[in-house]
C-alpha cells in the first residue's frame, strides 16, 4: 500500500515538474537582459588544503579538530572536519569543477575567500600563496566565462582573532577593514560582484551559540534572551565593518558593485488565530529580517527590537556616529539567501519567548518548511518597503535526505530538490515580471560538502560527491537547473 501511494505520489510529481518547467519557460523566454544564473558554496566547506601552502588556521578548523562538535548526537553524531572537504583547493580538482559549471550553463559563481589564507594571524603579516591561489582561481572562472561573486567573510574566523574575543571585540571593525582593503587591491579589477558577510543572524544568533554551547558541554540549544543579546554586540560590529568597507571600496572606484547577504525569513504566526502567535511572529521578524535590513537602509535599529535587546544588555548603545557611518554607506545589492518561512509559536520559555524552528511538513527540507510563495512575498516586500533595492538571491536550495540522494546505476532522481529548485525560480521570476528588481538567482550549492554542524550528512548539492573518492555524479537537479538556464537565454 506504502510502494503505490509513493509510486502514484511520484507519477504526479513528475507531471508537475514537466508542468511547472513549460511554465516557467513561458514567461522567461522573451527576456534580454544578462540576468546572473549561479551556484554558491563558501571556503570552509568546500576547499580542503587547511594547512596548505602557509594557511592560518579558522575557528572551524579548531572547531571539527579539537573539539569535534559535528560528533554531538543532535549533529552528525560522528567527528567530520572540512580538512579536506571536496578538495576545491586543488587546481586539477577545481578545473573539472568549472569544466561541470559550463555545462551546466551558469553564467556566475559565488565563492569565499578565506581570510586565513590572506592573512594567516588575520591579522599582520600576508601569504602571497594564499593571495595567488584566489588569483589563479578567478582567472580560471574568467577563462571560462564565469563571473566570481566573492563573499568576503562566510563564518571562518581567523583562530588568531577568535582568541582575541573575535567580533566581540571592537578592535574586529578595524581587522576586517584591513583584510577587505588587501582583497579590493588585489581582485577588484577583476572581480566585480564583492559581498562583505554571509547571513550575520544565522552565524551569531545560531550556529556560533550552538558551537560555544556544545563546547562548554551543555545543551546545544540553551539559549536565553540575555545570553543571545550579549551577540548584538558582535553583529553590530560586523554592520560596522561592512559600513566601513562598503565605504572604503566605493572610494577606490573600482567599477564594481558591493553588498551584503542577509538570510530573509518571513515570520508568520504558527496559529495565525492567537494574538500570542502573531506578535511573536513581529518579533522574530524584527530578530531576523529587520534587525539587519533597518540598519542598511533606513541607517539605525529598529526601535522595537532596540529595546528589546536593551533590555537584557543595558549597555548596549549604538551611537549617533554609529547611525551616521550606517546612513552613509548603503550596500548597492542586497543578496538574498532564502530558505524557508519561519513559522513562530509565542512560547515564554524560548528566547524572546518565541520558537521558530516549527515545521508542519510531512516531508521535511532540511532548512524548514518548503514555500516557495514566501520567496515571491519576501521580494515583493524588499520592492515596496526598502525601495526596490537591486536584488540577488545568493542562495536558495534544498536537502531532503537519504530517500532523495539515491544513486542507482550512476543516476540521481532527486525529485524534491528538483521540485524545490523550480518552483523557486518560478515564485522569484514573478517577482521580477511584478518589478522586483531582481538580477540573478544562485543555487545552494553545485556539489554536496560540509553541511556545518551536519558535516558531511546533509547533502545539498545538485551533484552528488562521494566523499573518500571525491567521484561527482550529476543528479537530476542539475540537468533541471540546466534546462532553466538554456531556456532563459
Ligand atoms: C546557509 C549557509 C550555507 C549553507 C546553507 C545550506 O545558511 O549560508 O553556508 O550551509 O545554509
Amino acid at each position: 500500500m506504502q510502494k503505490k501511494i509513493s509510486t502514484i505520489q511520484s507519477i504526479l510529481l513528475r507531471y508537475f515538474l514537466v508542468l511547472t518547467s513549460v511554465s516557467i519557460l513561458g514567461f522567461t523566454a522573451n527576456s534580454q537582459d544578462k540576468f546572473l544564473w549561479a551556484t554558491a558554496s563558501a571556503a570552509y566547506q568546500v576547499e580542503g588544503g587547511y594547512k596548505a601552502d602557509g594557511k592560518g588556521l579558522s575557528n572551524w578548523d579548531v572547531y571539527t579538530n579539537d573539539y569535534k562538535i559535528t560528533a554531538h548526537p543532535m549533529f552528525a553524531g560522528e567527528v567530520h572536519t572540512g580538512n579536506v572537504a571536496i578538495n576545491e583547493y586543488d587546481r586539477k580538482q577545481y578545473l573539472q569543477d568549472i569544466a561541470l559549471m559550463k555545462k551546466l550553463g551558469v553564467n556566475s559563481y559565488r565563492f569565499s575567500i578565506a581570510w586565513t589564507r590572506i592573512i594567516p594571524n588575520g591579522i599582520g603579516k600576508v601569504n602571497e600563496k594564499g593571495i595567488q591561489h584566489y588569483l589563479t582561481f578567478i582567472n580560471d572562472l574568467l577563462a571560462n566565462g564565469i563571473e566570481p561573486m566573492v563573499t568576503l567573510y562566510h563564518w571562518d574566523m581567523p583562530q588568531a582573532l577568535e582568541d582575541k574575543g573575535g567580533w566581540l571585540n571592537p578592535e574586529s571593525v578595524n581587522w576586517y577593514d584591513a583584510y577587505a582593503k588587501i582583497i579590493f587591491k588585489t581582485y577588484g579589477d577583476k572581480v566585480k560582484k564583492f559581498i562583505t558577510f554571509n547571513e550575520p543572524y544565522i552565524n551569531n544568533f545560531l550556529i556560533e551559540p550552538v558551537v560555544k554551547n556544545i563546547i562548554k558541554k551543555e545543551h546545544p540549544f540553551n539559549f536565553t534572551s540575555e545570553s543571545l543579546s550579549k551577540n548584538v554586540v558582535a553583529v553590530h560590529h560586523l554592520l560596522l565593518a561592512n559600513a566601513k568597507a562598503i565605504q572604503q571600496y566605493h572610494s577606490m572606484k573600482l567599477n564594481g558593485k558591493i553588498g551584503i547577504t542577509l538570510s530573509l525569513s518571513p515570520s508568520i504566526a504558527a496559529n495565525t488565530n492567537s494574538e500570542a502567535d502573531n506578535k511573536a511572529a513581529i518579533i522574530q521578524d524584527g530578530l531576523h529580517n529587520r534587525w539587519f535590513l533597518e540598519p542598511l537602509y533606513n541607517g539605525k535599529y529598529p526601535t522595537d527590537i532596540l529595546a528589546l535587546y536593551q533590555e537584557h544588555l543595558p549597555t548596549f548603545k549604538p551611537t549617533i556616529d554609529d547611525y551616521k557611518l550606517f546612513a552613509a554607506n548603503k550596500p548597492d545589492f542586497i543578496g538574498v539567501n532564502y530558505y524557508a518561512p519561519a513559522y513562530v509559536k509565542s512560547e515564554e520559555k524560548m528566547a524572546f519567548g518565541v520558537n521558530w524552528m516549527i515545521n508542519p511538513d510531512t516531508v521535511k527540507a532540511f532548512n524548514g518548511p518548503v514555500r516557495p510563495e514566501y520567496l515571491y512575498q519576501l521580494l515583493m516586500r524588499l520592492k515596496a518597503d526598502y525601495g526596490n533595492p537591486t536584488m540577488i538571491i545568493t542562495e536558495n536550495g534544498a536537502g531532503f535526505g537519504p530517500n532523495d540522494e539515491k544513486i542507482v546505476d550512476d543516476k540521481i532522481n532527486d525529485s524534491l530538490r528538483t521540485n524545490y529548485i523550480i518552483t523557486h525560480i518560478e515564485a522569484a521570476l514573478k517577482a521580477k515580471k511584478e518589478g522586483a528588481n531582481l538580477q540573478g538567482y544562485t543555487v545552494w550549492s553545485l556539489f554536496d560538502n560540509f553541511e556545518w554542524m551536519s558535516g558531511y550528512k546533509s547533502r545539498f548539492g545538485m551533484v552528488n560527491v562521494n566523499f573518500k573518492t571525491q567521484k561527482r555524479i550529476p543528479k537530476r537537479s542539475f540537468f533541471e537547473y540546466q534546462k532553466i538556464i538554456k531556456a532563459y537565454k
